[in-house]
């Protein structure tokens, strides 16, 4: 599985050092959070910051998660930022279809997210669209959650509609994933694990070990 590391738990005065530890763990893969403090309680990461690392470590990959209402409206910015993955819920715009073709036409990956209110196959009509199925294990908004229960069956779920309708998106799932929950992420199929402050960040030897510490065990 990939690591793809969740750039909101590092403390902000000392983000250059801390995405310099996840590169020299091996990190090939940033999720960045994007919040309008509309579709979430919340604000953060402009898309400046994105440009900024884009041109920074032009290597990663950068997984962007937009928790914001209408994301259609950031498609032309975040592509001129070095947007890779564009994710965004399904429940922020009557347009889902329109945006999914609109961030493939811009020469991005798009990507849904589903969250905890929201049941799985409501992905149905997406998901031969889209490059990236995610899937909130905690409320959108806040790093540092505890996982809610239930989200291993639900990635099950999604698990097996992929594989009942033949489809080729990655799963990757968002907030309070430790170890344990990690190793039963592998064996449900999931692709990628957003790194939390349980695998990733406030990690006893530091960032860069457990970013080992991930390809070891879970990679
Ligand atoms: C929450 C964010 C997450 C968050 C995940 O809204 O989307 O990316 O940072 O990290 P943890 O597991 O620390 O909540
Ligand atoms: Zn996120």
């Amino acid at each position: 599985m990939i690591n793809t590391a969740s750039v909101l738990n590092i403390n902000f005065l000392e983000l250059k050092q801390g995405i310099d530890a996840l590169v020299a763990g091996g990190t090939t893969c940033l999720h960045i959070d994007v919040m309008d403090g509309h579709y979430v309680p919340n604000l953060c990461m402009p898309v400046k910051f994105i440009h900024e690392i884009h041109q920074a470590y032009p290597q990663l990959t950068l997984d962007v998660h937009l928790m914001v209402d209408d994301p259609a409206t950031y498609i032309g910015q975040m592509q001129e930022a070095g947007t890779d993955y564009f994710c965004f819920h399904t429940d922020s715009t009557r347009f889902v279809r329109r945006t999914i073709n609109q961030i493939r036409a811009a020469g991005m990956k798009p990507g849904i997210t589903i969250n905890p209110s929201q049941r799985i196959d409501e992905m149905l009509p997406y998901m031969e669209y889209v490059d990236m199925v995610m899937l909130m294990a905690v409320e959108p908004g806040f790093a540092g959650q505890a996982l809610l229960p239930g989200s291993m069956e639900r990635l099950a779920e999604i698990a097996e509609l992929r594989k009942q309708y033949g489809c080729s998106f990655l799963i990757s799932v968002d907030g309070g994933i430790d170890y344990e929950k990690g190793h039963q992420c592998k064996e449900i199929g999931v692709d990628m694990i957003v790194g939390t402050v349980h695998t990733i960040f406030k990690q006893p030897d530091g960032i860069t070990e457990a970013c080992r510490r991930f390809e070891r065990e879970l990679g």
